[in-house]
């Protein structure tokens, strides 16, 4: 009997199909910032250019600067052309700059929230943007309140049943579990908990959503995914950059409240959670709930936890300054730019395996990996000299640059008698496919529009990140400052001692 033929292009579950996003429009707050220039504005082009914003898209700017549409729009094309993905085309940018306006205000500013409303309004009636609308917060989180506020005030923040309107917000998600918390009261009291998209741009990149499919898409790898095998992890974001003019941001956040308690904590959870029933976002965030609920810190958290400071040096053949030495930073900072701390897992499948998490500014490169290093062979027929030069199996994820998956093993080195070395098979994006991967960006601002909540943190998850890493920064903050190393190189004395007490070694960067 044949099966029936089923046509993709009807089936609203098919997600291998360009997904297209409805009428809508989006309000971006904070244009001027470095996140709206690098990462939205030119997100939002490249979504236009592939064809998956609706014709009358419509963007708003807001900010405290004297400009009219047409000072908005040269910013978005100086953005566009600096940082966009795919190439510029005059068909793409004139379409899309058609629905610019510019808001200017404060944000405790209610004449300008009226005009806002007003904007939007007009947009509604000539752009045909349908009321609906996403309100992209890219500014300091002390003002998220005070424009949540006004959203609702000004009645831009409900939706009438048929239209929809969303708040998108960017890590830090509070600095602690207690501000964490203030800070989704106040926007969960004007938006509706399903309305609030909280972005962490790794779930948005290619190679982290892979870590799924790799997962559970295949049979090989899930049964040695598990403490029978593996002996422990590892989960590196190496970064070759210093803190940039980022000092206000950075200052008092820290290494490990930048990045491990959002990116590398997901990148965990998606290691070691057990599969979701379903690719959906209930599925995943209960499973993700899970895994984070079982994860422990260290006995001692001083053993088992490092950080450092980055001190002048060199980096790509250029001198670079220290941290203390960065302009904005108090020459007494005790905020970490190396972060590293040992995990442990409590689950029957991870019981005994560590997962041992790093992150830093001027290391000697970028890069981040997750790295599951297997347990030795239990018996090996080879003599000791012929194996002299083999290391653990090891199954890598590259992240990024250089996005692939390397398998390491043993393998004989022809001409001699037997002699086993470490080699690498690679998978590399590149090699197997011909679509180049879009921005974490593009991705996620087009998950936004259509309403597709898988790839965002919900409040719960937030929460565990700092439940866990609350004990940390309070035993950081008691003890003495941070170790130093020279920018260029891979980290603290302590970092090493970390995990030599555990008889291993970081991976090389
Ligand atoms: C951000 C951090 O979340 O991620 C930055 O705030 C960091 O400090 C950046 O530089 C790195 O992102 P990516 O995508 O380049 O790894």
């Amino acid at each position: 009997m044949s099966t029936p033929y089923v046509n993709p292009l009807r089936d609203p579950e098919d997600r291998r199909l360009p997904r297209i996003a409805g009428p809508c429009g989006m309000v971006l707050f904070g244009v001027t910032g470095d996140l709206s220039r690098k990462k939205v504005m030119p997100a939002i082009y490249d979504l236009a250019n592939r064809g998956l914003l609706p014709p009358g898209f419509s963007l708003v700017g807001f900010a405290r600067r004297d400009w009219a549409d047409e000072d908005f729009a040269n910013i978005v094309h100086d953005s566009v052309k600096q940082h966009a993905r795919t190439e510029f085309r005059e068909e793409t940018w004139r379409q899309l700059a058609e629905g610019f306006r510019f808001v200017p205000g404060e944000f405790d500013d209610d004449v300008a929230f009226e005009n806002l409303c007003r904007t939007v309004e007009e947009l509604d009636r000539v752009r045909g943007t349908d009321g609906n609308h996403a309100f992209y917060l890219a500014i300091p989180p002390a003002f998220f309140g005070t424009v949540a506020q006004q959203l609702r005030e000004h009645g831009l923040a409900q939706s009438d049943g048929k239209t929809w309107r969303r708040v998108v917000i960017e890590k830090p998600f509070g600095h602690d579990l207690a501000s964490a918390r203030e800070l989704n009261a106040t926007l969960e009291g004007v938006f509706a908990p399903n309305a609030v998209f909280r972005i962490d741009h790794y779930l948005g990149k290619e190679t982290v959503q892979n870590i799924l499919a790799l997962r559970f898409a295949n049979e090989m790898y899930e049964p040695i995914w598990n403490r029978g095998y593996v002996d422990h992890v590892q989960i590196t974001m190496a970064e070759d950059i210093g803190i940039g003019s980022r000092a206000g941001y950075y200052d008092g956040i820290g290494a490990a409240r930048d990045v491990i308690q959002n990116h590398l904590l997901q990148l965990l959870a998606l290691t070691a959670m057990e599969e979701p029933v379903a690719f959906d976002a209930d599925s995943l965030r209960q499973e993700k709930v899970k895994v984070r609920s079982a994860v422990r810190l260290p006995a001692d958290i001083g053993e088992g936890t490092a950080r450092g400071q980055y001190t002048a040096g060199w980096q790509g053949g250029r001198q670079v300054r220290g941290f203390l030495e960065e302009e904005g930073i108090p020459p007494d900072s005790r905020t970490e730019t190396y972060a590293a701390l040992r995990l442990s897992v409590d689950t029957r499948r991870w019981a005994g395996v560590p997962f041992y998490l790093r992150a830093a500014k001027r290391l000697p490169r970028r890069m981040t990996e997750i790295a599951l290093i297997f347990q030795r062979a239990p018996h090996l027929p080879f003599s000791a000299t012929d194996t002299e030069e083999l290391g653990q199996n090891a199954l890598v994820i590259r992240i990024q640059p250089d996005e692939g998956i390397t398998v390491r093993f043993g393998s004989k080195v022809p001409g001699t008698a037997m002699e086993v070395r470490d080699v690498n098979m690679d998978f590399a994006y590149g090699e197997s496919f011909t679509e180049s991967s879009p921005e974490a960006y593009e991705r996620l601002l087009l998950d936004v529009l259509i309403g597709d909540p898988p790839l965002f943190p919900r409040q719960e998850e937030v929460e565990l990140g700092w439940r866990i890493l609350d004990p940390v920064e309070d035993y950081w903050a008691s003890h003495d400052k941070p170790d130093s190393y020279p920018a260029g190189t891979a980290g603290p004395p302590s970092t090493d001692a970390l995990m030599a007490r555990d008889g291993r070694a970081w991976r090389r960067l």
